[in-house]
């Protein structure tokens, strides 16, 4: 490569694809943007394909400068979450727009996962054209269905593995801790998610002529909702919490050490537009997020919707939910003690038809292994300040995939900042993690060679 990649422009062009995994109509644009990164990687000097799956492509890249060297594996994917409510984004999300004021890039998929995506790329093409080479193997893998649950990606690992082995899975689909701090995470939440369809009679019937003589199935759905969580915020399902793995000492202080510098509570009301935070009593916040599982209503409807007043008893009502869970729950095992556990309370005249939906498991890294000091060094010479330790709230449930197939340590060091808005309207990136990260990622080349 003769002349070097301008970040911010390769970046906007890369936030130019609308490469929504979830809804089919995009596809030809999540194709275009896996190919656009297939020469990308060729441009740079890699060697690239964009691999056709059942789903959307897989994206890998390789340069083996050295066999007998050590070979970094990088994650990370293109596809992005669908960006409506589109009114209320600011400017439109593929049109990638930079305020210079705030020092931020706004277009969906700008921190979740392209910007930070780039850093590493842009971090290995700079190493390339400073030193000719690179003192380590980098294999990249960025996927097209991370959004969706990575469908086709496990089948993908297993055909592939002796080609994609490595020392050190390095990923930066994480955040930075609250206040923008660096951090390296360390255990991200499983999720195990559910929608479950309450079903009465055979029709819609009239609330006077029937009311009170019928389960209502909302009514019926509202107590299930409600029969999730204790007034302390526990959850009731039983066995819930039978296979939790507690929190080492250590970490309750380092989640104490964290909110109290970043000023957590304060910053987390700010982002969630809350006067008060919520949940479960015993612990901080910051372990409400990272350390403790969680179950969240994503939708719940049923009956009537329109304007005016419609008096109907209605015959179903539909209920979406989410666990996040912690090591070393088991997805599969929750979702069958959370059907029973619902299936045990319905009254007469009702039905409950249960759906499964993605689900994946916790995982928990060790931030003390060699690598993890080498990614810690990194952090601080980048960013200038000494990394946190953090359990991260949200999931990849490749990640224990990726522990179970290799076997090997795995980096989580995220790029996005806390004020992100990542999956809603306004997403954002600082530019100036975007650059710090490309410098993290060629001094994380150096010292994970060593
Ligand atoms: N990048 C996020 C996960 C993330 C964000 C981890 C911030 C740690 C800190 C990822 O793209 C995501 O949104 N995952 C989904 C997984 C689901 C769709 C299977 C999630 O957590 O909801
Ligand atoms: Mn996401």
């Amino acid at each position: 490569m003769s002349t070097p990649l301008d970040p911010i422009a390769t970046l906007v062009e890369y936030l130019r694809f609308p490469s929504i995994s979830t809804q089919q109509e995009h596809a030809p644009q999540v194709r275009a943007c896996a190919e656009w990164l297939e020469s990308l990687f060729k441009k740079i000097g890699l060697h690239a394909i964009a691999y056709p799956t059942e789903g959307h492509p897989i994206v890998v890249a390789k340069t083996i400068p050295d066999p007998k060297k050590k070979t970094l594996f990088i994650y990370g994917h293109y596809d992005v979450q669908p960006p409506e409510p589109l009114e209320e984004w600011k400017s439109p999300p593929f049109q990638p727009h930079i305020d210079t004021k705030e020092e931020r890039i706004y277009a969906r998929g700008s921190s979740d996962n392209k910007a930070p995506t780039l850093a590493h790329i842009l971090g290995v093409a700079k190493t390339l054209q400073e030193k000719g080479s690179l003192p380590v193997n980098v294999i990249f893998l960025i996927e097209g269905e991370e959004e969706i649950g990575s469908p086709h990606l496990d089948h993908f690992l297993q055909e592939h593995q002796a080609e994609l082995a490595s020392d050190v899975i390095v990923i930066s689909d994480t955040g930075m801790a609250p206040g923008n701090l660096p951090a390296i995470t360390y255990a991200l939440r499983g999720i195990a998610a559910m929608e479950f369809i309450v079903r009465g009679p055979a029709h819609d019937l009239h609330s006077g002529l029937f009311g009170g003589a019928v389960a209502n199935p909302l009514t019926v759905a509202a107590r299930l909702i409600a029969s999730l969580h204790d007034e302390n915020g526990h959850i009731l399902i039983p066995g819930f919490y039978d296979d939790l793995q507690p929190q080492e000492p250590w970490e309750r202080d380092a989640a104490k050490a964290l909110e109290q510098v970043s000023q957590a509570d304060q910053y987390i009301k700010e982002l969630a537009g809350v006067e008060e935070l919520f949940g479960e009593t015993g612990f901080s916040t910051c372990e409400r997020i990272g350390a403790r599982p969680s179950v969240e209503v994503n939708g719940f409807g049923g009956g009537y919707q329109g304007t005016g007043t419609k008096t109907i008893l209605p015959k179903e009502a539909f209920v979406k939910l989410s666990f996040r869970l912690v090591a070393n729950q088991n997805p599969k095992i929750i979702l069958e003690q959370a059907s029973t556990y619902l299936r045990n309370q319905l009254p007469p005249g009702v039905s409950l038809d249960i759906i499964f939906g993605h689900y994946g498991e916790a995982c928990l890294m060790n931030p003390t292994s060699s690598y993890g000091k080498a990614a810690r060094e990194a952090l601080k010479e980048s960013f200038g300040t000494e990394p946190f330790l953090l359990r991260d709230g949200a999931s990849i449930p490749i990640v224990a995939q990726f522990k179970k197939i290799f076997g090997v340590d795995i980096l989580l060091i995220g790029l996005a900042n806390p004020d992100c808005a990542m999956h809603s309207p306004n997403e954002n990136m600082l530019l100036r993690n975007f650059f710090n990260g490309i410098t993290l990622n060629q001094i994380l080349l150096e010292r994970l060679a060593q």
